[in-house]
């Protein structure tokens, strides 16, 4: 008889995005006549760039053509983009990267939930709390977190770093020392950020006790203050202990079209193995590359076009982030991101939990955002709106909230 991975068993609920859609999904069913606006999840709203549409047609026609037709792409990604990607991303920075540390993949959420395979079963992992669900639930299925408590919601191995309104959202270097600390900087879900001096102490923490850091950079483009560094690599001895995970969802709006790397240095070892092979190696086995057509349009999004356009639409969705936080300041919440991130994170009004904010917001202002608990528990008693949404929803969202 079959056995399964008993870990899967440990998993509390479901994953935090599909509870809130189910529950979005009872209540339209419930109120059919209700115009509903979700400010929930971090999904974009506006149209791909015109530089990305045209580079996916050109690409598009060359499929149909046996001479220029492309079947599998290279297992870790064509050159044309790891070249752009080493550039624009890496050189235009100071950032010494080459191309063969790059690994293109679909996205960042895949990344971030398979990078932990390459790691050993016994390694401690550290996250923020709150924290990107996907760190910790990859980690469970991994066997990697020990026992789920469900009063405290948490791990039993597990290291939790609370971000939280009284330590101004900066993670501290934890009492026990671990082996694979998550950093997602801007942060997911509290849109806050830290100095580019306060990641070289994250550096230099990790060099010391010989960690990993596994730098979530996917909100990297809607870095707007000049001392906060857009890639770890920008800080001195990052090449030795981390891991850089990049997306194209929320710079150039490729949610639904799937294009991500990760950044393998070759100076990151254990012992004398190289976290570069292993991640070739695995990437090589369990992923065929992501397609001709959606690398064309990665390419793209780095053309002089592409980066004026995107800088437009990185415009757009912060022009969101300000209207929500200058909206909800207004009305009398207590207000954090929204600054170099596309996130607000604000306290819940009247000592309501996460979840009764969410329901209140739901049934009263027919608005949906995300429940701060279902990040963690130190995310209790917040709550996370998206600045994704379109200028009209937005406005229209926030007028709702304000005649609460
Ligand atoms: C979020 O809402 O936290 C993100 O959109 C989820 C994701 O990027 O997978």
């Amino acid at each position: 008889m079959f056995q399964i991975n008993e870990n899967y068993q440990k998993l509390p609920g479901s994953y935090l995005f599909s509870t809130i859609a189910k529950k979005v999904a009872a209540f339209t069913e419930a109120n059919p006549d209700k115009d509903i606006i979700r400010l929930g999840i971090g999904d974009v709203t506006q149209p791909l760039a015109p530089a990305v549409i045209e580079a996916m047609h050109k690409a598009v026609d060359e499929m149909s053509k046996a001479e220029s037709f492309h079947g599998y792409a290279p297992d870790l990604g064509y050159d044309f983009l790891r070249n752009a990607i080493v550039e624009n991303d890496y050189k235009a920075r100071g950032c010494d990267i080459s191309a063969d540390e790059i690994f293109v993949s679909d996205g960042a959420k895949s990344d971030s939930s398979n990078i932990q395979e390459i790691f050993g079963a016994k390694n401690r992992i550290a996250v923020c709390d709150p924290v990107y669900p996907v760190y910790v639930d990859s980690n469970v299925m991994a066997g990697r977190t020990g026992v789920y408590d469900a009063d405290t919601e948490m791990w039993s191995d597990v290291i939790y770093m609370p971000c939280v309104m009284e330590n101004g959202f900066v993670p501290e270097f934890p009492k026990e020392t671990p082996d694979m600390i998550y950093l997602c900087l801007p942060n997911n879900p509290t849109g806050t950020t830290i100095t580019k001096a306060q990641l070289q102490e994250w550096v230099n923490y990790a060099n010391k006790v010989g960690a990993v850091i596994i730098y979530d950079a996917a909100y990297e483009a809607y870095i707007s203050e000049s001392d906060v560094a857009h890639s770890i690599y920008e800080c001195e001895g990052a090449k030795t202990c981390a891991i850089e995970l990049k997306s194209y969802s929320k710079n150039a709006g490729f949610t639904g079209v799937r294009l991500g790397y990760t950044v393998v240095p070759k100076e990151l070892k254990c012992g004398d193995v190289s976290l570069n092979g292993m991640w070739a190696r695995r990437h090589g086995t369990k992923f065929n590359g992501a397609p001709y057509i959606v690398q064309r349009a990665g390419e793209a999004t780095y053309s002089p076009q592409g980066k004026a356009q995107l800088k437009d639409q990185v415009a757009y969705y912060m022009k969101n982030a300000s209207m929500i936080k200058d909206g909800l300041q207004e009305a009398g919440y207590t207000v954090f991101g929204g600054v170099n991130a596309p996130y607000i994170w604000l306290k819940t009004p009247d000592k309501m939990t996460s979840w009764e904010f969410f329901d209140y917001l739901l049934e009263n202002a027919n608005v949906v955002g995300t429940p701060g608990s279902g990040f963690g528990p130190s995310g209790e008693g917040y709550f996370r709106l998206t600045a994704f949404g379109s200028y009209e929803n937005t406005l229209a969202a926030l007028a709702r909230i304000k005649q609460l």
